[in-house]
């Protein structure tokens, strides 16, 4: 026997299979979103993570991801890390002591760029709509008449809330107008909602697997134009960074050359989420989640719930429902899970609750499923709705609109 440490206690923990409910709750929150088949299976694969196959397997992720966020640019890397390593992987090439960056800010996830530009040492300017609405063009146009800045960040759909920057395509015309490069979050927008690299001229795109793109959580997606990647390789300033270095990034998905061990469950299975959306088409794609969407929203309506966003920047990919006045939406939740074994999410700093609609959150029957649990589990806790005139509503919508695509 070699002896180990007799102070440490040996634990034992039961075997996941008893940890896992016996009926796994429907996750209908911001995400991470239920995966295909396909994807579950190659997430439960490891190959050698260079070599042959591996290179392969990373050409064809640049490719499809080309299509996904609808570009010619060759600078695509796969972050080994959640999408807020893909959005300090931005961060942290672009900007350094002495750089200026402007934060469009409309909620938590937004605001962290601004967290993050403050960690690397750059100048931070935030800019927030007075009356709580997404930023506009307008207001980006009066700042950068004020003062002039390297780098403008803003996020396409904020999830905290369910807000989207509706003027986005004109922000970023007048990023480029002013000389300072745009970077997008797209992480719970990207292929259910249109987002037009080019055409847009929008340096970085970085999004999350574990949304949209139905896959599972671990790796995230960033997108450089030439023009960032011109800035970020001729720095010099030190690189605070060895992972999140894009520079040896590049040696990974550019030169199938090791950088560091790459998540290849992860990336297999990233694989199969964007060959799939491929399959699928984003003409097709955007019109089931606009419509999942719109027919959730017209469900919620007519049971008597309030949205909380304005149509005019309403988010799809993630819903936000007023919670009424004097309820526990905790214990609603609570029952959602309970009895119908549906996950919805509660919210950052409103008084919401939350329904993801991101890739297979986006299907008839997790649509019928998650209104009826919330419709009677608000009724339960005292709420006055009519969950049968919301079921009929949801049907109605989906009937007229996307028989063919949910
Ligand atoms: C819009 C947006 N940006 C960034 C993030 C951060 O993603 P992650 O939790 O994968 O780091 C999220 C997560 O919900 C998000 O919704």
């Amino acid at each position: 026997m070699i002896p180990v440490d007799g102070n440490i206690k040996r634990p034992q923990p039961p075997p996941l299979n008893q940890v896992l409910p016996a009926e796994p709750l429907l996750l209908m929150t911001a995400g991470p979103v239920p995966v295909p088949a396909e994807v579950a299976h190659a997430g439960s694969l490891v190959i050698n993570h260079v070599g042959e196959t591996m290179a392969m397997v990373v050409r064809h992720i640049r490719e499809m991801s080309r299509y996904v966020f609808q570009t010619t640019d060759d600078r695509i890397y796969g972050v080994s890390g959640p999408a807020s390593a893909a959005m300090e992987m931005a961060v942290s090439n672009l900007l350094w002591p002495g750089r200026r960056v402007l934060v469009l800010r409309n909620g938590l996830f937004s605001g962290r760029f601004a967290e993050m530009a403050e960690g690397v040492g750059a100048d931070v300017t935030i800019l927030e709509d007075p009356d709580g609405r997404p930023v506009s063009a307008p207001l980006v146009a009066a700042a950068l008449k004020a003062a002039s800045y390297d780098v403008i960040t803003m996020v396409q759909g904020e999830t905290s809330s369910g807000v989207y920057t509706s003027d986005l395509a004109e922000i970023v015309q007048l990023a480029n107008d002013h000389g300072a490069l745009s970077v997008v979050d797209a992480v719970c927008t990207l292929s259910t909602m249109p987002l037009k690299k080019d055409e847009w001229g929008i340096d970085v795109v970085v999004t999350g697997s574990q949304k949209g793109l139905s896959s599972l959580p671990g790796v995230s997606l960033i997108s450089f134009s030439d023009r960032a990647w011109e800035v970020a390789a001729q720095r010099t300033a030190l690189r605070p960074h060895w992972c999140l270095d894009v520079l040896r990034a590049e040696k990974f998905w550019g030169g199938h050359q090791y950088h560091y061990t790459a998540p290849v469950p992860a990336l297999l299975a990233l694989h199969e989420a964007l060959r799939l959306i491929i399959e699928e088409t984003l003409e097709l794609r955007f019109k089931r989640h606009l419509h999942s969407s719109l027919s959730l929203q017209k469900g919620v309506e007519a049971m008597g719930l309030r949205l909380y966003a304005p149509p005019a920047y309403r988010l799809n990919s993630v819903l936000s429902i007023e919670v009424p006045e004097g309820i526990d939406d905790a214990r609603a939740r609570k029952y959602m899970t309970d009895r119908f074994k549906v996950l919805i999410a509660d919210s950052f700093g409103i008084s919401a609750v939350r329904i993801g609609q991101m890739g297979e959150q986006c299907r008839a029957p997790n649509l019928f499923r998650t209104l009826h649990a919330l419709g009677v589990s608000f009724a339960r806790q005292g709420v006055d709705v009519d969950p049968s005139a919301g079921m009929v509503a949801l049907e109605t919508h989906l009937a007229d609109y996307a028989q063919d695509v949910l």
